[in-house]
């Protein structure tokens, strides 16, 4: 039987069933509810909200974002309204939107997670994403999200405290990002999203100075997308994967399916193309999907060699 169109892209990934594979990811346009509700508008399958803190943090001064010719730099210093406020936006952009809102969780501690995620859960969330990877906040971080044992302890907490799936965001920074997603589902993750943002730098050779005013940031774009495919490719073995990394084109998206990803993160793309890039990536996986005559769940996972 031939797939409506509609039901073509439709998957799903940590008990969550979308409409199409297509996350918008952390950090963008995730901070009120009417910016949700234009990634819905514009063919999102779920969003994604900037990361919540427990108190609120004004984040880095400017310069926050450096833009390079295969992707950008950014230091924002997870700038976010605190929990207390971000309450209210939430309650309102999940009495408004239809597809699932995902909430980033941040702290300081594994309770501080643990707390901020109970009451994302509280205030409508679908699911939590935990927040061990930004590549350049003190405790916020590589300090935690590149040990598999930190790893677990904060999964566990979090796991105490929330009943909706809890995924987890990786870094890519390690030598054996496997370890990291093995600790994760051992503690109760219910799946993965891969990767954050790689830490890098920018120096202006006029002014001979790093550009950024925390000088070091995080890479995104279309330079980090092998590494992305490859962080993929080695953690979809142990749970559901939003692969997350310099998507730009339907290839690029067929790509992260491809090495076993069941959603895919948009990120710094929506930035530089704009929210078309949902309907975009959208029609060119439709198109590829009928000429190859397979499912979505028939193309997660095919291109990896083991099976
Ligand atoms: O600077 C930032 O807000 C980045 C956060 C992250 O990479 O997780």
């Amino acid at each position: 039987m031939e797939l409506e169109e509609s039901d073509l892209l439709t998957t799903e990934v940590a008990g969550l069933r979308l409409r199409n594979p297509f996350v918008l990811a952390s950090g963008i346009l995730g901070n009120t509810a009417s910016l949700l509700r234009r990634a819905e508008a514009a063919g999102a399958g779920a969003v994604t909200t900037k990361t919540i803190l427990p108190e609120p943090t004004k984040g880095y001064e400017n310069p926050v974002v450096v833009e390079l010719p295969f992707g950008l730099i950014n230091a924002m210093g997870l700038p976010n309204p605190g929990i207390d406020e971000f309450e209210i936006e939430l309650r309102e952009a999940r009495s408004d939107l239809t597809i699932p809102i995902i909430a980033s969780a941040g702290g300081g501690s594994p309770e501080e997670v643990a707390h901020v995620a109970g009451r994302l859960e509280d205030a409508g969330a679908d699911a939590v994403e935990i927040n061990a990877s930004c590549p350049h906040v003190r405790r916020h971080g590589l300090e935690i999200g590149s040990s598999p044992e930190l790893i677990e302890e904060l999964v566990r907490e979090v796991r105490g405290s929330v009943r909706v799936p809890l995924l987890v965001k990786l870094t890519p920074m390690v030598p054996d990002i496997a370890s990291l997603a093995r600790a994760a589902v051992r503690a109760g993750a219910d799946g993965l999203t891969a990767i954050n943002t790689v830490k890098a730098m920018y120096i202006d050779v006029e002014a001979m100075a790093p550009v950024l005013s925390n000088a070091v940031g995080g890479l995104s774009g279309p330079a980090i997308r092998p590494i992305a495919v490859r962080a993929v490719y080695e953690v979809s073995r142990f749970g559901d994967v939003i692969g997350t990394g310099g998507v730009e084109t339907w290839r690029d998206a067929a790509e992260m399916l491809l090495a076993g990803a069941r959603a895919v993160g948009i990120g710094t793309a929506v930035m530089t193309r704009g929210l078309r890039v949902f309907s975009e990536i959208g029609e060119g996986l439709t198109s590829y999907l009928r000429k190859k005559g397979l499912t979505l769940p028939e193309l997660v996972g095919r291109g990896r060699r083991d099976c």
